[in-house]
């Protein structure tokens, strides 16, 4: 089986409010979108990676052109992105499906997480190796957890035991993720699809650097991670 990456990137960027488009917001000398990018070029073992923008995007061409990964990786840009993330997501596995197999496998990863690197994918893989489902970076939560009620009064405290935040890429067959995610209804994450067939991803430890950019004072933290000051 082969490894490919698949980068949603056709979000709007609505909490970040910045003037273009989140992904492709300047991060210590590249656009988010790159720095994720440059991952899955780095990393070996993967195959081809495909980027999903918005139908109407008018800065990847001139985003990639101008990276130093310009005309170096194994990359496609798709332009199928839906309204939703998960859409994003489905229209790319339709559109990959002549280059891929129903058992290679899938690593779907935000353009939002420019601290990703390639020892990360490789430990994902590494960990998934021979597994039958797939599975996902993750980290345990850290904080003390309440859920509110129908206001801002605390209902209760959730117990942080066994709780944990889920990151990208997100690795699973294309057969079977293709098959969970024309099922699944208002998933947020791959794995969430793939539960409701009654399976059982695999949580693999993530890293801290792998947040995902969000809103605008992310970005300093991001830019301190990848010049390797955090
Ligand atoms: N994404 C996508 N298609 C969408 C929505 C999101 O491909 N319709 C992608 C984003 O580009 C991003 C990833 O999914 O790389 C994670 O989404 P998020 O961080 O929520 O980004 P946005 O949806 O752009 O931001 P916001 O929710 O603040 O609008
Ligand atoms: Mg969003």
């Amino acid at each position: 089986a082969r490894y490919f990456g698949l980068i949603p990137a056709a979000g709007i960027g609505a909490r970040m409010g910045s003037a273009i488009p989140k992904q492709y917001v300047n991060i210590a000398g590249q656009p988010m979108l790159v720095h994720a990018l440059a991952a899955f070029a780095q990393t070996p073992m993967i195959a081809h990676t495909f980027v999903v923008v918005s139908p109407d995007d008018g800065y990847v061409d001139g985003a990639l052109a101008a990276s130093a990964l310009a005309g170096r990786v194994d990359l496609s840009v798709l332009r199928v992105g839906g309204a939703t993330r998960q859409d994003s997501v489905l229209h790319g596995l339709r559109a990959m499906r002549e280059q891929v197999g129903d058992d290679d496998w899938v690593l779907v990863h935000d353009a939002a997480r420019p601290g990703l690197d390639g020892e990360l994918i490789e430990r994902l893989i590494a960990a998934l190796k021979g597994d039958e489902v797939g599975g996902l970076l993750a980290l345990p939560v850290v904080d003390t957890l309440k859920r509110a009620d129908a206001g801002q009064g605390v209902a209760e405290t959730v117990p942080r035991e066994r709780l944990w935040a889920a990151q990208t890429p997100q690795m699973f067959s294309y057969g079977l993720l293709r098959r969970a995610l024309e099922q699944a209804t208002d998933v947020t994450d791959e794995a969430s699809a793939i539960e409701a067939l009654g399976l059982v991803p695999k949580l693999v430890e993530g890293s801290t650097r792998n947040f995902k950019v969000t809103l605008p004072q992310d970005v300093a933290l991001a830019e301190l991670h990848l010049k390797g000051q955090a």
